[in-house]
């Protein structure tokens, strides 16, 4: 589906941020390893976490959508150990996070097998990261060529360790937690710098003792789950799309309603404060101790003047998905923006790399690739032109921002990509322009 988005005048007015897709995928998990009722407001209602919905009941747990739409679920899990009544086929759709995660809770349910699978990105996306640490802990894992899916899970009994990350990423960090929770003995994690935690904030909000010390996590074996009602909050990565909107475009003044200030995050307003714009909101300080809550703020956003920058390794996993935009700012900032040590884009949804640099070339960006990132010399603008999605959400929408902030305008080659996780974005981009 191809889109046109032509140079905009001021945005202006309210947006509620949609829900957060990682907190989504999360409470649909853990909400299934609870045998008790678990009611969930603000669900995401998008192809990523309707898969994970589906997954889950393949597993045997209920799930009921309320009526008034609202993201307004009740899943009834079959439990922290039940899984194994079911075995077969999980369609992760183009969802690394269902694939990166659901295997913790079926390497540990012995008498299971389970073969999970996915579009054609999930099959370019590896799952070695996964497996070896999951086989120290005495899980059987096949993968296609060792890496890759389709890829087979045999439930089997578990055994803790302790397993230093080899990238910084929240993906491996909540697959081994979730397998700590059923192996024998402790299960610790070490971090090479700070990742998204939500899996542990909810782990606590189970009743789980997740214990955090400097870069170490460890969690216990644990004989059931408990979670009480849950509420996903926005998602600060598809706010991010009317932020730089907002930003870029003059005139633009707008406001974000419910989004997550969780400090693992919020990376990329940090990276974009530092460029020069002004963001008025409440957002977690940097280090707040190990929490179950997820604090939610109201960001405040105006068109600004920017300076470019550069962004270290350390920041990157606090801005993942956002980096894309980073780009996007740097061609209207003044001076270079320089990202490093990202070389996991290269793994995301599509070479993030490749194709941000690419598509960004399309529009008359003057931006380089480098193996772990990319430079971009600002010049004060943006030409427009045609830029392809290649089935990537994160892609299209960034096509969208630039095409507002352009002097020709965009058209983007595979909007329908959005929906993965953000089907209402052109809606809401509209009412603000
Ligand atoms: C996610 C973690 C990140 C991120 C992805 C969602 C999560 O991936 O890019 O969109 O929900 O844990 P990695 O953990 O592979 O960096």
């Amino acid at each position: 589906m191809k889109r046109r988005f032509d140079p905009s005048g001021p945005l202006k007015g309210t947006v509620t941020a949609p829900a957060d897709k990682s907190l989504s995928h999360r409470a649909a998990l853990l909400a299934a390893m609870t045998s008790d009722p678990v009611r969930v407001t603000g669900y995401l209602d998008a192809a990523d976490t309707n898969s994970t919905l589906a997954a889950v009941q393949a597993l045997g747990a209920l799930v009921e959508r309320g009526v008034g739409g609202d993201g307004i679920l009740t899943i009834r899990g079959p439990g922290l150990r039940a899984a194994a009544a079911a075995a077969g086929v999980i369609d992760v759709g183009n969802a690394g996070t269902l694939m990166r995660l659901l295997p913790g809770w079926l390497a540990g349910q012995p008498g299971g097998s389970w073969t999970l699978d996915g579009d054609e990105s999930i099959r370019r996306r590896p799952v070695d990261r996964i497996a070896e640490p999951l086989r120290r802990m005495g899980a059987r894992i096949d993968a296609r060529e060792g890496r890759f899916s389709p890829f087979t899970v045999s439930g089997s009994p578990l055994e803790g360790i302790e397993y230093a990350l080899p990238v910084a990423s929240a993906q491996i960090k909540s697959c081994v937690l979730l397998a700590g929770l059923l192996a024998s003995g402790e299960t610790t994690v070490i971090e090479p710098e700070p990742s998204r935690d939500h899996t542990e904030r909810l782990l606590l909000r189970c009743g789980v003792i997740v214990q955090r010390d400097g870069a170490r996590i460890a969690v216990c074996p644990q004989d059931e789950l408990e979670l009480r009602d849950l509420h996903v909050p926005g998602d600060p990565s598809s706010a991010a799309f009317h932020v730089a909107a907002a930003v870029l475009v003059p005139g633009s003044r707008i406001v974000i309603e419910g989004m997550a200030a969780n400090w693992t995050r919020v990376g990329f307003l940090r990276i974009l404060e530092r460029m020069g714009a002004v963001l008025v909101g409440e957002l977690e300080p940097a280090g707040a101790p190990l929490s179950p809550e997820e604090p939610v703020t109201e960001l405040d956003v105006a068109h600004g003047a920017l300076t470019g920058t550069t962004v270290e390794a350390g920041e990157v996993p606090l801005a993942i998905d956002e980096l894309p935009l980073v780009a996007l700012l740097g061609c209207f900032a003044e001076g270079e923006t320089v990202v490093r040590g990202a070389e996991e884009l290269r793994v995301k949804e599509t070479d993030r790399i490749a194709t941000v640099v690419d598509g960004l070339r399309g529009l008359a960006a003057d931006i380089d690739a480098t193996p772990d990132g990319f430079v971009v010399r600002g010049t004060g603008g943006l030409r427009g032109g045609t830029i392809a999605s290649h089935g990537d959400h994160r892609l299209a929408m960034l096509g969208a921002i630039a095409g507002l902030a352009s002097r020709e305008g965009v058209e983007v080659d595979g909007m329908e990509a959005a929906a993965v996780s953000y089907p209402g974005f052109e809606t809401d981009l509209a009412s603000l322009a």
